[in-house]
């Protein structure tokens, strides 16, 4: 079989530019073997063209001149991983213009302006490619987009930042201290050149704002997603929930009922220790979906880091380049929520069940004032947990699960027990989710 070159130019020659390229230069016979493509890189266009980077590319590749690429008729495919919402969306728009196919890891920009730069595409007769966008190496996107086609999907619970469990993942098993683990994984390349976006979750609602907008087939803005993030979790919730039989994740979940209400939202989460996202840990990702035909899948794997999101950007290079990523990004219609029957429902509309830290000064009558408080606001306790022994300013932890109850009781509850001069610290409140059982 002859091969068919196919040229590529990179926009953004950092991380994940530095492992395509590397891909592309070290695996091109193993992908031409496969595929019958001959990738090529054209050129790699960065402002800093003299930083040491983890691939050495050849002379003349490496530029600052972005025009290298857009008036080279012979590149047909852009790589933008310049990252960001400004510059980035310009260059998407400048490379679709010169007659380019886009391949992108960039969530902030789609989750952003993903209908603006898909109409463009549209109209300009190219696609959009964006594999590498949500969850790194796992082929999530097509697994929503074609794999699981014939169901309706009625929930997706996802770990989504690698950052974020590589976090919660050290605090769990080695009573890591928060920042320090959060310097380790920015060493390790994991977190955005801002680890903000990561930690206070935008990072997870971006992904899962692409990841609903493909399983339930309609446009999903940012303002949909309910967002928290896990800068104020302590090692001792941590270590309490799991005494209750929990462990912490930081979890994108999008829910469907039958009445085509959905739900979208990011926040730490209690699960049950015996649910299988609950052993998905350091920087891995993973999203459990239930579908109506297929019933419950999980797919897991490194979720951030040069390597694994590199992976995806050339399985997209690929799927472009043989003419796959064309037929199915026309059939991508995204239409607004409206027109497509999603009630966008906000978070307080739900039922959850928490885990609530109180610090309770210790002496009579505590757990009837706190526990009336609970009664009045219509909150069933589940399980609670006493230890002896008072901390220096003579208070004692209490914590307790509660039955599925309205967020908004909760909110008011926990309102009303800080306001209870026995109650010493802000009492500190996470959600527990039940993940369905296979
Ligand atoms: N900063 C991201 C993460 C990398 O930690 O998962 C990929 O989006």
């Amino acid at each position: 079989m002859a091969e068919k070159p196919v040229k590529i130019g990179i926009v953004g020659f950092g991380t994940v530019g530095a492992g395509v390229a590397k891909i592309i230069l070290e695996k091109a016979d193993t992908i031409a073997a496969k595929t019958g493509l001959r990738l090529q890189l054209a050129c790699a266009v960065d402002l800093d063209t003299t930083s040491q980077r983890p691939v050495t590319l050849p002379d003349g590749i490496l530029t600052d001149d972005i025009n290298r690429l857009l008036d080279d008729d012979s590149i047909s495919i852009g790589l933008e991983l310049v990252g960001g919402t400004t510059i980035a969306k310009d260059i998407q728009l400048k490379m679709i213009t010169a007659g380019k196919d886009v391949v992108t890891a960039n969530k902030a920009l789609l989750a952003e302006y993903g209908s603006e730069l898909f109409a463009a595409a549209h109209k300009n007769n190219r696609c959009i490619a964006f594999e590498a966008s949500c969850a790194g190496s796992i082929p999530i996107v097509s697994a929503l987009r074609t794999s699981l086609a014939a169901n309706n999907i009625q929930a997706m619970y996802g770990i989504l930042n690698g950052t974020c469990n590589y976090i919660l993942t050290n605090m769990t098993e080695k009573g890591a201290d928060f920042d320090t683990v959060l310097k380790e994984a920015q060493q390790k390349g994991y977190a955005e050149a801002d680890p903000t976006l990561d930690i206070n979750g935008g990072d997870s609602a971006h992904k899962l704002a692409i990841l609903s907008s493909l399983a339930f087939g309609c446009q999903i803005s940012l303002d949909d997603i309910y967002v928290k993030g896990i800068e104020a979790i302590s090692r001792d919730d941590i270590r309490f929930g799991g005494e209750m039989g929990y462990v912490l994740k930081l979890l994108a979940i999008g829910q469907k009922d039958i009445d085509n209400n959905v739900w979208l939202r990011v926040h730490p989460s209690f699960i049950k220790n015996s649910d299988r996202l609950a052993s998905v840990g350091g920087p891995f990702n993973a999203v459990s979906v239930f579908g109506d035909a297929a019933g419950h899948l999980m797919l897991y794997g490194r979720g951030a880091g040069m390597m694994p999101t590199a992976s995806a950007v050339v399985a997209d290079i690929i799927d472009v380049a043989l003419g796959n990523s064309a037929t199915t990004f026309k059939s991508l219609n995204l239409k607004p929520p409206a027109q497509c029957n999603c009630l966008i429902q906000k978070i307080d509309t739900l039922q959850s069940r928490f885990y609530i830290r109180l610090m309770c000064k210790d002496r009579p009558g505590v757990i009837a004032q706190w526990s009336k408080v609970l009664a009045n606001n219509k909150i069933s306790i589940s399980g609670a947990i006493q230890r002896e022994g008072r901390t220096p300013d003579n208070t004692v932890p209490v914590v307790i699960s509660t039955h599925p109850s309205p967020e908004k009781n909760v909110a008011a509850a926990v309102e009303d027990m800080a306001k209870l001069e026995s109650i010493g610290a802000k009492p500190v409140c996470i959600r527990i989710v039940d993940i369905p059982e296979d």
